[in-house]
């Protein structure tokens, strides 16, 4: 009876130790697998190369397939610099780090910048400026319609004529012959109109649509008169201009026709207020050579269409910086 009553009184506490010890297993197991997983996360794996602070950014705003090629690169204290860059593309990062950072006196130099002025590396290096002109091969993607761009990286070619030119009407122009497309001079004329309307101005176009030869013969000119430096700060290279898509304006007014006082004119400000609102963007602006690749031109306005253009205006980029971020593959 005794014995009995023994083994009554010992299997719960034999069972009591049992759990415990399958609790308290379960317990650490559970522990060490959790600190497993975490030696799996991103953020253990950036942290045995950078400190919390890069750890944070990197984690912030890589994709995790950004995030693996990270981690299988050596360290790199200016990769986070770039990664916080608005316009921060991860696809050109080795451009940014090596074709800048280890060639950084010249490149610098070369831009009249005398620090790591990462945004403007970031700019720089997105929009191509850091390799030569007209040397790349880049050619113009004709499937973005009024956003296709050309400059001195991007070729529109020697044979590329616009479809639906039509003859501006000489009340409208200067020259002897100006052409758009039928989209850009439907958008002018409202522009026109508008311009008219609201300010008394009257907008008279002195240059659009010009063959790559037309365009030849205006690069050529200024090259003999001035020299190679000369020309290709004030006119694009054969199939490189933006005259030749048929979208591009030259536009002074009756109160205004001079290159160098047009800037200073009502008309100016009012284009630089307005012309988006009709599809135009001032596609040269003032201290911006080193991103599009030529002078301040305050009467060559690009059409671009309504949206485009207005997203252009609001973002306060270049088109060839707006161009680079958001619509290039
Ligand atoms: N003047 C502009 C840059 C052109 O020649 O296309
Ligand atoms: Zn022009």
């Amino acid at each position: 009876m005794s014995k009995r009553k023994y083994k009554l009184k010992t299997w719960p506490k034999v069972l009591l130790v049992i759990l415990i010890i399958v609790v308290v297993g379960s317990i650490a197991g559970y522990k060490k697998y959790q600190e497993y997983k975490y030696t799996q996360t991103y953020e253990y794996k950036l942290l045995q190369k950078y400190n919390e602070a890069d750890t944070k950014i990197f984690l912030e705003h890589l994709t995790n397939e950004e995030l693996d090629d990270l981690l299988s690169r050596d360290y790199n204290e200016f990769i986070s610099h770039f990664v916080t860059c608005k316009y921060f593309m991860y696809k050109n990062l080795d451009i940014y780090l090596t074709k800048v950072i280890s060639q950084s006196q010249d490149f610098f130099k070369y831009h009249g910048t005398d620090g790591y002025d990462y945004d403007n590396i970031v700019a720089l290096v997105n929009t191509h400026n850091n390799e030569d002109y007209y040397v790349g091969g880049y050619k113009t993607d004709f499937s973005k319609g009024n956003g296709i761009i050309a400059n001195k990286y991007y070729e529109l070619g020697m044979d590329y004529i616009p479809e639906n030119l039509v003859d501006v009407p000489i009340t409208h122009r200067y020259s002897d012959r100006v052409q758009l497309t039928q989209e850009a001079y439907d958008a002018y004329m409202e522009m026109w109109n508008a311009a008219h309307d609201e300010e008394d101005i009257y907008l008279i176009l002195a240059s659009g649509y010009r063959s790559a030869k037309e365009q030849k013969q205006v690069y050529d000119e200024y090259d003999k008169s001035y020299g190679t430096e000369f020309a290709d700060n004030v006119a694009a290279r054969p199939g490189y201009s933006e005259h030749q898509t048929g979208l591009a304006i030259d536009v002074y007014s009756k109160e205004c026709a001079s290159a160098k006082t047009f800037k200073d004119s009502k008309t100016y400000a009012w284009l630089i207020n307005n012309s988006y609102k009709y599809g135009f963007i001032l596609r040269y602006p003032e201290n911006k050579k080193s991103l599009t690749g030529y002078n301040y031109e305050s009467w060559h306005y690009r059409y671009l269409g309504k949206d485009l253009a207005k997203k252009v205006h609001d973002s306060g980029l270049t088109y060839d910086e707006y161009y680079a971020y958001y619509l290039e593959k």
